[in-house]
């Protein structure tokens, strides 16, 4: 086979050749928990590393092992693992990474989940955790010290849409070798590389846009080898048993094969409903990184290949209007989770991110008003007529 360079060839073929294996086009699934030794020596040497093998799929599998090169790949990174969640990438890559007495890094905003894990869960176990705006550059160099073991933040930010300068960033903790861990679930490999910007590692719930049909949870990480196999190792292997089934494993190699068609469609149909959206009297504000008005708009230039499919917004006359905005809708799904094909609508407060207390939301940049929406792949006027009639509707029953 020639060289593959494209992202989306590489999405497709790499590391698989079908004359390989009869002639199958799709990679084989295999399900299978133990892998058996021709000799007792083998085993032994497999198990110490001596000699290149599989021995039980909680360390590895050859179908999660053809995903993990893709998503390197697509990453621009030496290696990757595949977990049960994205929770499990998050908890194995950071338990691997910390020990009682350093210090983690982490932006003000936070998937509501990951901020529990820190604060509530890492806390407790002698981990100082520290909140910095990771948008102000100046307080992210006051704040890292040389007990400073890793800086994790998300861009753009789960859910207010904030972005974090992954450039700058890096260089500032690179100075008291920290290492950085990016959360690329919103963006995707396809529109930010954070390891091209300069981050160690990169981490995805990949039940988000990798997957990209509602249909599984799984996580990845992407990094350097030994980082890799460190987390395989210790985190994944030994404290959180947090593995992908094989099946999971297909799934999201499926998805992958269409993730460049998916993020351009995602982008261009988010970027129509922004502007439609930011033209509505009744919307009192809104995130997204298409929009010229969007505050960070030249970071999303630099950074973003397209501004992807997410989108938050703010009714005028707060949760209340943004409620009934939701309930009147007839084709977006109010769900949680997103990437999907469907469009999906939600509100943060009381949902992915009530894992926070209502002071923690204030002093974290997640008003109560704030509605989510993850575009799907339908038809943009389809989304648009639906937002419509319940925007007309929600109208007239507060003008009533
Ligand atoms: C940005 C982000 N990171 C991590 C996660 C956790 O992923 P999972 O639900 O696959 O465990 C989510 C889930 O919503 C998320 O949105």
């Amino acid at each position: 086979m020639p060289e593959i360079q494209g992202f989306a060839t590489r999405a497709i073929h790499l590391g698989y050749n079908p004359a390989e294996h009869h002639g199958a086009l799709t990679p084989p699934l295999h399900m299978s928990s133990t892998f058996s030794f021709e000799t007792a020596e083998a085993g032994g040497e497999v198990f110490a590393g001596d000699r290149e093998g599989y021995f039980y799929s909680r360390i590895s599998n050859p179908t999660l092992d053809l995903l993990e090169k893709r998503v390197a790949s697509l990453e621009g990174a030496e290696a990757g693992l595949a977990l049960a969640s994205g929770m499990g990438a998050i908890t194995s890559t950071l338990w691997t990474l910390l020990s009682p007495g350093d210090e983690l890094l982490v932006d003000q905003t936070l998937y509501g989940c990951t901020f529990a894990f820190m604060n509530h869960g890492l806390a407790k176990f002698g981990v100082q955790v520290t909140h910095v705006d990771m948008t102000q550059l100046e307080l992210v160099a006051a704040a890292i010290s040389n007990k400073t073991k890793v800086v994790y933040f998300e861009t753009p930010a789960n859910p207010n849409m904030r972005l974090v300068d992954i450039a700058a960033i890096s260089e500032i903790a690179h100075t008291q070798r920290a290492t950085v861990v990016v959360d690329n679930t919103y963006a995707t490999p396809y529109l930010t590389r954070p390891i091209e910007f300069g981050a160690d590692l990169v981490v995805h719930s990949a039940t988000k846009y990798l997957g990209g049909h509602g249909d599984l949870v799984a996580g990845l990480v992407a990094g350097r080898a030994e980082a890799i196999a460190e987390i395989r190792l210790k985190g994944m292997k030994d404290m959180t048993g947090a593995v992908m089934a094989p099946m999971n494993a297909l799934l999201v190699q499926r998805g992958l094969k269409t993730l460049a068609l998916r993020m351009e469609r995602h982008s261009e149909t988010a970027q129509h409903v922004a502007e439609w959206l930011s033209m509505q009297p009744r919307v009192a504000s809104i995130s997204y990184p298409g929009l010229p008005e969007f505050s960070q708009f030249e970071l999303a230039q630099r950074q973003m290949a397209r501004p992807g499919g997410m989108i938050a917004f703010e009714m005028a006359g707060g949760i209340s209007a943004g409620r009934a905005l939701m309930n009147r809708l007839k084709m977006i799904q109010r769900a949680v989770s997103l990437g999907d094909a469907e469009t999906l609508i939600q509100h943060p407060a009381s949902m992915t991110h009530s894992t926070y207390s209502p002071e923690e939301r204030a002093a974290h940049g997640i008003s109560d008003g704030l509605v989510r929406l993850s575009i799907g792949l339908e038809d943009a006027e389809d989304i648009l007529a639906d937002l419509e009639q319940a925007m007309a509707d929600t109208h007239m029953a507060v003008a009533v």
